[in-house]
């Protein structure tokens, strides 16, 4: 009996070594798979608020790289002179973990989007047809109502008028807040306009529905029933198209415009 109770000790522990063992290896070999296709979903994400890809557009690995590389280019901001900086590689910049780290970031005056830490470095996207700009991919994220959201919003080469608005993670509720990610809201947005005469961030999501771009030019048609998550909507980009946010890369982009 004594000599069964030992077997079966020694066989489960056997077992037990030898199924973390396979749990540990698949885990480690799915790491790099996960992490591209977070990657892929990123530059679909970027493709799709810049218009390079419509909504729903199924593309293969290959066929992002390719749209990527024609057509947006990756740079790495400086938050507080709103300079592009060379020597970071911006495929491989991790803005949100740079946000979390005390070296890479500085802590965020108090706002609304709950906004903790700004990172010291950004990724921008240049949205390029040839060799001209048309457009500026900038991220964004904010406290909705259960959750941070984190998306891009894309401009045009005018710094004014809203090209798109897209979400590419966040824990709303589905069918409330989770409607961020609907395609007849997210189709709202394109025409709208971002500062107002003071160059201040002047778009925000209304509550309940506006008229058209050219009827109201400044607001969005709120969430229905998700209030909460619409004002967060409004004050990530309050925040991030403000002074703590790329307000100083956006006037380095001004300048340069003004000088031709
Ligand atoms: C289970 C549950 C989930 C909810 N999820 C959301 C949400 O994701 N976003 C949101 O703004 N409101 C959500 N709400 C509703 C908010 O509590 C609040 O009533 C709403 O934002 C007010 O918006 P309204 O004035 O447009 O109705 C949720 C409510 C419940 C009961």
């Amino acid at each position: 009996m004594e000599h069964s109770t030992r077997h079966t000790v020694i066989f489960t522990t056997l077992l037990c070594v030898a199924f973390s063992v396979v749990v540990s290896t698949v885990a480690v070999s799915l790491h790099d798979r996960q992490e591209e296709n977070k990657r892929l979903d990123r530059i679909k994400n970027v493709l799709g608020v810049a218009g390079l890809a419509k909504p729903g557009e199924d593309l293969s690995p290959d066929e992002l790289n390719g749209r990527f590389e024609t057509g947006l280019e990756a740079v790495v901001v400086d938050m507080l002179t709103g300079q592009v900086v060379e020597g970071i590689d911006p495929l491989s910049f991790d803005q949100r973990k740079a946000a979390k780290d005390p070296q890479q970031s500085r802590p965020a005056e108090t706002n609304r989007a709950k906004v903790r830490r700004v990172p010291n470095h950004a990724v921008v996207y240049l949205i390029k047809d040839g060799d001209e700009v048309t457009g500026f991919v900038l991220p964004i994220e904010g406290y909705g109502l259960w959750s941070t959201l984190y998306g891009y919003i894309a401009i045009e080469a005018d710094l004014q008028t809203v090209k798109g608005i897209t979400f590419y993670s966040h824990g709303e509720t589905p069918g409330l807040g989770g409607e961020v990610d609907n395609v007849r809201w997210k189709a709202r947005w394109p025409g709208r306009q971002v500062f107002d005469a003071k160059g201040a961030p002047q778009i925000s999501v209304a509550k309940g529905a506006v008229g058209s771009p050219n009827e109201d030019p400044f607001r969005v048609d709120g969430l229905s029933g998700a209030t909460l998550t619409s004002n967060g909507v409004t004050n990530m980009l309050k925040f991030w198209l403000g002074r703590s946010g790329f307000g100083p890369y956006l006037a380095q982009l001004r300048k340069q415009g003004e000088m031709g």
